[in-house]
């Protein structure tokens, strides 16, 4: 299985980080293909507690080449302060390779950002506020800046000086905020991270098709959760790019016929963090039950999330939309104490019954969850290692989950740690 995607097969959060650690120890190269610095992948191994936000898991893997695609938003000051903190961890990090083609996140995406959700008020989506929508929406309109222009002086100069004016027009006279930096400051700020990171930024195309040739093992490393995927998520309160598996193709420049495995990585609850229709959420003590168990707090922003039961419509629709052949299900011990357990297999809409996720925000949010109840296990399942060693009530759940959401099963995390892992399913 040479080239394998593993992505977040819900809202995002659903401990991808774990598994792409767990698979980046066998992979040669890890790819970031997507997204920004609006994600948070924490990785614990024997050196820490790590938070990664840009840079790919397979860092703590000397022998991997880890790459940050085309379809990445780079802040700069973010993915230097990351580097520095593995640095100072003692790590000796795989290799680590930047697309010249990725774009830049400038200090007045991040404030528009923040003005943006501050004006929409109630409509508001609950952005992470790093910038990431308002540098997707400069790479679509074309005056985005990219990491290869952060290289060349003139230039970044000239389209800094373009850029630059219209952001500073529209912050004073659409928000009334005086422009903070001058060209000047914003221009040598810049220049000093190309400094800083030239010797990572360059054209990736020549070292993934090396890989591809000679069959490496590949990891495509998701971003954010399927339902947040621009076109396919529950817009518009997804984030500003694909999270899909075709998205991670296009961010790494593989083409789509190489790609032989998709990892889905669940959650064996829900959870959502920001805005928008969420059919199995649990507002009351369950709700905070799942969120003080599995620690329920978003990693880049600390925010509470969201939670509720697993829901295998949208599960299922996430496996047929992307392709998942195999299903990494994670946090299976938060429900250790739960006596009964609830499945979403169906929504009903007034009378009639849907099997799958309608586009509109007020439909889904007016859908009732049909649910099938499962008695739970009530005992401690963290240090079980084989699947047959869980109590029957979790292999039925586990099973049942496999079967709604329709692909096999790969693998189960039962708690934090490396070794919390119970392996089903070879990957690589
Ligand atoms: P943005 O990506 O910061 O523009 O935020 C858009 C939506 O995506 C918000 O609801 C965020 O909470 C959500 N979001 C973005 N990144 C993540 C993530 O890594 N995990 C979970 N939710 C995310």
């Amino acid at each position: 299985m040479p080239v394998v995607a593993a992505l977040g097969a819900q809202w995002g959060d659903e401990g991808k980080g774990r598994i792409v650690d767990l698979l980046a120890q066998q992979a040669r190269m890890i790819i970031r293909s997507a997204g920004g610095p609006n994600a948070g992948h924490t990785v614990i191994n024997q050196l820490g507690t790590f938070r990664l936000h840009l840079v790919p898991a397979g860092i703590f893997n000397s022998e991997a080449t880890n790459v940050i695609g085309s379809n990445v938003v780079v802040d700069p000051a973010v993915l230097i302060s990351e580097l520095e903190m593995i640095a100072a961890a003692g790590v000796t990090p795989g290799k680590l390779y930047i697309s010249d083609r990725a774009h830049v996140i400038m200090p007045y995406h991040i404030q528009l950002d923040q003005l943006e959700e501050q004006a929409k008020g109630e409509a508001r989506l609950g952005t992470t506020g790093r910038g990431v929508g308002p540098a997707y929406a400069d790479k679509v309109n074309r005056i985005g800046i990219r990491m290869g222009d952060l290289l060349h002086e003139e230039t970044l100069l000239s389209r800094l000086t373009y850029v630059l004016e219209q952001k500073q027009r529209i912050l004073t006279k659409l928000y009334g905020v005086t422009p903070s930096v001058s060209l000047h400051e914003t221009y040598l700020q810049y220049l000093g991270y190309g400094r800083r990171l030239r010797e990572y930024i360059t054209p990736i195309h020549p070292i993934v098709q090396r890989a591809l040739e000679q069959d490496a093992p590949m990891l495509l490393e998701g971003n954010q959760g399927a339902l947040l995927d621009l076109d396919y998520g529950t817009f518009p309160y997804v984030t500003s790019t694909a999270t899909s598996a075709p998205g991670l193709l296009q961010g790494a420049g593989i083409p789509p016929n190489r790609l032989n495995s998709v990892i889905g990585v669940f959650k064996a609850y829900t959870t959502r963090v920001g805005a928008g229709p969420f059919p199995t959420e649990q507002e009351g003590s369950l709700g905070d039950e799942l969120r003080e168990r599995g620690k329920e707090y978003g990693t880049t922003t600390g925010r509470p999330r969201r939670c509720g039961w697993f829901d295998a419509v949208l599960a299922r629709y996430v496996t047929e939309v992307n392709g998942i052949d195999t299903i990494a299900l994670t946090k299976l011990d938060v429900l250790d104490s739960m006596k009964r357990i609830r499945i979403c297999v169906g929504y009903k809409l007034h009378d009639t019954e849907l099997d799958y996720l309608p586009s509109t925000p007020s439909v889904l949010n007016a859908v009732e969850p049909i649910y099938e109840e499962l008695r739970g296990w009530n005992q401690s399942t963290s240090h079980v290692r084989r699947f047959e060693d869980l109590p029957e009530e979790a292999q039925t759940y586990v099973a049942r989950i496999c079967e709604l959401v329709g692909a096999r099963l790969g693998m189960i995390s039962i708690g934090p740690e490396r070794d919390q892992m119970i392996m089903i399913t070879k990957v690589f």
